[in-house]
């Protein structure tokens, strides 16, 4: 089938109980189908990333400039293509958690507005011609108010505030994220499904459902 679609949104925003819910359904329909996440925390090529959310470069998003930050994640992205997923993409669908729209994102939060459509230029050309790894066929872009997922974050660490990374942290940082990706997703045809309402996330199986109808009609 060759296809991938990529669950794209802020930290906490529900990208894999969502991705791993598409890739069940799909698979019971006889689809062959594989799921990737990003970035690779189990591969030794997530080592730069890792530094950087650690804050080995500067205690805030910003010390590590766009480009710098986004050759951290796309060789990231390159590695596991290259070792895990290249064959599994010629024959099914490759669901994933994250891909180069994250850094879409992430990365223009640091600049200028004016100067996103020069770096998503830029990056896309780095990643999907230079490096060479697959252009999605459908982004979905889960949007949900960042007061809402920093509250979710806050649940999954269980009150220990310090073990959120130095994004997680941030919460004008977040912002500046939420207000890029809603440019990206104009910009670039991304999907939006939006998943608050009303100051709280709309259930799993109601977001699931919109997801689901976007994928069938790619399908
Ligand atoms: N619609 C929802 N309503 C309530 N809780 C949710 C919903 N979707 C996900 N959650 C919960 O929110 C938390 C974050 O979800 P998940 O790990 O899927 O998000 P994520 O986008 O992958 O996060 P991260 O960017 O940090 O990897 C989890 O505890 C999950 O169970
Ligand atoms: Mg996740």
């Amino acid at each position: 089938m060759k296809k991938m679609i990529v669950i794209e949104g802020l930290d906490g925003s529900g990208k894999a109980t969502q991705a791993k819910l598409l890739a069940k359904s799909l698979q019971e329909r006889g689809i062959k189908v594989r799921e990737v996440s990003f970035p690779d925390y189990d591969s030794p090529s997530s080592a730069l990333v890792k530094m950087y959310l650690k804050g080995e470069f500067g205690a805030k998003p910003g010390d590590v400039n766009a480009f710098a930050a986004s050759a951290f994640y796309a060789v990231d992205r390159f590695a596991s293509y290259k070792k895990n997923w290249q064959a599994a993409y010629a024959e099914g669908v490759i669901i994933a958690d994250r891909y180069t729209t994250s850094n879409a994102i992430h990365q223009c939060s640091k600049l200028e507005p004016e100067k996103w459509d020069a770096y998503l230029d830029w990056l896309f050309d780095f990643e999907y011609e230079k490096l060479g790894i697959p252009k999605p066929d459908m982004v979905i872009y889960l949007r949900v108010d960042p007061e809402i997922s920093q509250k979710l974050m806050s649940t999954r660490y269980e009150g220990h505030e310090e073990k959120k990374d130095i994004h997680e942290k941030d919460m004008d940082y977040l912002r500046r994220c939420q207000s890029a990706a809603g440019y990206c997703a104009q910009r670039l045809g991304w999907k939006v499904v939006e998943c608050s309402a009303e100051g709280r996330m709309r259930s799993i199986e109601s977001i699931q459902d919109d997801i689901r109808r976007l994928v069938d009609a790619l399908l």
